[in-house]
């Protein structure tokens, strides 16, 4: 009787570790800002870079788009049928109508939402994601502050109780100890979040600040929060860079020590989709909504991307995950 049972997880693919061993996790596209100058000639409407999606298939996970500036509904699909969501770092402005803070801010409600109805449903916020993750946390308040931290690869600085921490509660030794002494955590940032304006907002009871850094000026920014009640988690630095992108102007560090503590976070973030079971209504709708869907294409020379998929206006409209 007990292949009765086996069969029957595999065909709702679940198993007894996680909930699924085949994460399917959305990226919220952003506004086109940081890379429309590479393309005068072309009408982005909003881009993914192809870091994110690597950094994810990197732990077995597929990755949707997830568009900007669409329907309630939408997201509510988005959510119902994916693992989780990444919030990828980029530039933007959090004060878009239909951009991607307005996006971030109904994702993370109904993610919110899904978590108090027993749905594990993690976010992950990269960068500007992190910061996007408090202004939702804030009721849509941009609480960051000017720093400096543009190309600087540094240590963690573990905040005393980082251990109660989810994200590094069973993280090996080898792992702690690069975190810890190694420089191995790319920062590409002028703006911060700190313990002060996360206190001044009322946010420390809600976040766990897990570590800390200085910028360049010795200004203490928070570097990993993780959201006490949900599985929110929020890392300024770029995770996905050193074994992603390769322009030289930004000193990204690619020795051995950056790449293995890349795939460290890319191994939590997934391990924790892997703890939702949603799935998509059927296979065709999933098979459609992929980003393997979309053409990815080699960045200019002089992008801070390697690889990117670009979108129009066209692709939203078109692919809405019925
Ligand atoms: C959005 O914020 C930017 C930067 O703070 C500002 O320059 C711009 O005027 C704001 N736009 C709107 C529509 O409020
Ligand atoms: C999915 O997980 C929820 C709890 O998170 C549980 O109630 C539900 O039975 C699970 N569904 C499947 C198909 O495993
Ligand atoms: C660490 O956690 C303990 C118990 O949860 C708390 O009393 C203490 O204030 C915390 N320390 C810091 C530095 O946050
Ligand atoms: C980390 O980088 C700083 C400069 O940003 C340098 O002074 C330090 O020696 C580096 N540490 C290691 C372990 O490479
Ligand atoms: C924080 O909480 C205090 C006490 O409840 C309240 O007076 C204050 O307005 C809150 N601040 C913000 C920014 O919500
Ligand atoms: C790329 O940047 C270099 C250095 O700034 C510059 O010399 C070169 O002209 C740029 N190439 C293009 C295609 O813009």
């Amino acid at each position: 009787m007990r292949w009765i049972f086996y069969v029957f997880c595999l065909l709702l693919r679940i198993n007894f570790l996680g909930a699924t061993e085949t994460p399917i996790v959305g990226i919220l596209a952003l506004e086109p800002y940081g890379i429309q100058k590479f393309y005068p000639n072309l009408h982005i409407s909003s881009y993914i870079s192809a870091s994110y999606v690597k950094f994810l298939e990197s732990s077995g996970a597929r990755v949707i788009p997830v568009w900007i500036g669409q329907s309630l509904e939408y997201y509510e699909r988005v959510v119902r049928f994916t693992n989780g969501m990444l919030f990828p770092g980029g530039a933007t402005y959090f004060n878009e109508s239909k951009g991607y803070a307005e996006a971030a801010k109904i994702i993370f409600r109904l993610a919110e939402e899904l978590n108090d109805r027993g749905i594990y449903y993690p976010l992950i916020g990269i960068c500007l994601g992190m910061q996007v993750l408090a202004f939702a946390s804030a009721g849509g308040k941009d609480i960051r502050i000017g720093c400096d931290a543009m190309k600087v690869s540094l240590p963690l600085e573990f905040d005393p109780n980082y251990s109660e921490s989810r994200v590094f509660k069973d993280t090996p030794k080898e792992i702690l100890s690069d975190l810890r002494d190694k420089n191995v955590t790319y920062n590409y940032h002028k703006y911060c979040l700190t313990d002060e304006v996360l206190n001044d907002n009322n946010l420390t009871d809600i976040w766990r600040i897990v570590t800390r850094n200085d910028d360049i000026h010795g200004k203490k920014f928070i570097s990993i929060m993780e959201h006490k009640k949900y599985p929110f988690y929020g890392f300024q630095f770029h995770p996905e860079k050193s074994k992603f992108e390769f322009q030289e102007r930004l000193m990204i560090p690619h020795d051995l020590y950056n790449r293995r503590v890349s795939q460290f976070f890319a191994d939590f973030t997934v391990g924790e989709c892997s703890k939702n079971n949603n799935t998509f209504p059927d296979r065709n709708i999933e098979h459609r909504s992929l980003i393997y869907n979309f053409n990815v294409v080699l960045g200019p020379i002089n992008c801070s991307y390697l690889q990117l998929y670009l979108f129009t206006d066209s692709e939203p409209a078109q692919y809405q995950l019925v």
